[in-house]
C-alpha cells in the first residue's frame, strides 16, 4: 500500500501541473476569477484611448486601454487566426497624465487606474455567448484593484462585444498587433 501511494503521488502532481500550464488564469468552480498577474509581460496588442475630455468628462473606461493577450493564446492565434478555449485578454486602464509634452500637444500616459479582463472558457461559461465572460478588478472608491472578480451578466458586457467586435467577441479592428500576427490572413 505504501509503495502504491509513493508511486501515484508524483504522477498526480505532474498531471495537475500540466493542466495548470494550459490555463493562464485562475478561476474557481463558481466562476470567481483571481486578479491576473504579470500580464505586462504578455503580448501587448494595442491601446485604444477614450479620454474623459472627449466623453463629457466621464468615459465608461477611462482613458488609455493597454490590451494584452496571454502568450499561449497568442501562439495559437498566429497559427489559426482564432482564439483558443482558455484565452485571456486584459485591458489595463491608464489615466491621461498630461496633454502637452516637448514633442507637442497630445495625450500622455499618467497612472494605472483600473483592470478589466475577458476569458473564453466553455467549461466555466457554457451559457455565455461565445463562452466569453467579462470581469472588472477596478475599484474607483478605494483606488486599489480588487483581488477577485465575478463575471458580469451577459447584457452588461458580452452583448456589445458580440454585436460590434470584429473577431469572436474581440475588437481586433483596434489591435494592429493581432492583425499583423494572424498567419491565416490573406490565405
Ligand atoms: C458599448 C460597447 C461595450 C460594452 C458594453 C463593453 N465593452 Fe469592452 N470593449 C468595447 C470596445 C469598443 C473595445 C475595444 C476598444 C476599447 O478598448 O475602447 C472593448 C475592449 C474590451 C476588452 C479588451 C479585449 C477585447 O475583447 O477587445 C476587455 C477586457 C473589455 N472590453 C472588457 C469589458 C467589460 C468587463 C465590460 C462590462 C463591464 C465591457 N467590456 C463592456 C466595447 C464595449
Amino acid at each position: 500500500m505504501m509503495t502504491m501511494t509513493r508511486l501515484f503521488f508524483p504522477l498526480l502532481l505532474a498531471s495537475s501541473t500540466l493542466v495548470q500550464a494550459e490555463m493562464t488564469f485562475e478561476i474557481s468552480d463558481d466562476g470567481t476569477l483571481k486578479q491576473p498577474q504579470n500580464y505586462r509581460e504578455w503580448i501587448y496588442v494595442g491601446t485604444p484611448v477614450t479620454p474623459n475630455d472627449m466623453n463629457d468628462g466621464k468615459a465608461p473606461f477611462p482613458e488609455f486601454h493597454a490590451v494584452y493577450i496571454d502568450p499561449k493564446s497568442f501562439d495559437h492565434w498566429k497559427k489559426t487566426g482564432a482564439f483558443r478555449d482558455g484565452t485571456i485578454l486584459v485591458k489595463e486602464l491608464v489615466s491621461v497624465g498630461s496633454k502637452q509634452a516637448v514633442s507637442g500637444k497630445g495625450y500622455f500616459m499618467g497612472d494605472f487606474i483600473g483592470l478589466e479582463a475577458t476569458i473564453k472558457s466553455a467549461k466555466h461559461f457554457p451559457n455565455e455567448p461565445g463562452n466569453w465572460a467579462y470581469f472588472s478588478f477596478t475599484d474607483p472608491q478605494h483606488g486599489m484593484l480588487k483581488s477577485t472578480a465575478k463575471a458580469f451578466p451577459t447584457e452588461a458586457c458580452n452583448a456589445c462585444h458580440q454585436a460590434s467586435a470584429k473577431t469572436d467577441w474581440v475588437f481586433t479592428q483596434y489591435y494592429p498587433v493581432l492583425r499583423a500576427a494572424d498567419g491565416t490572413a490573406g490565405r
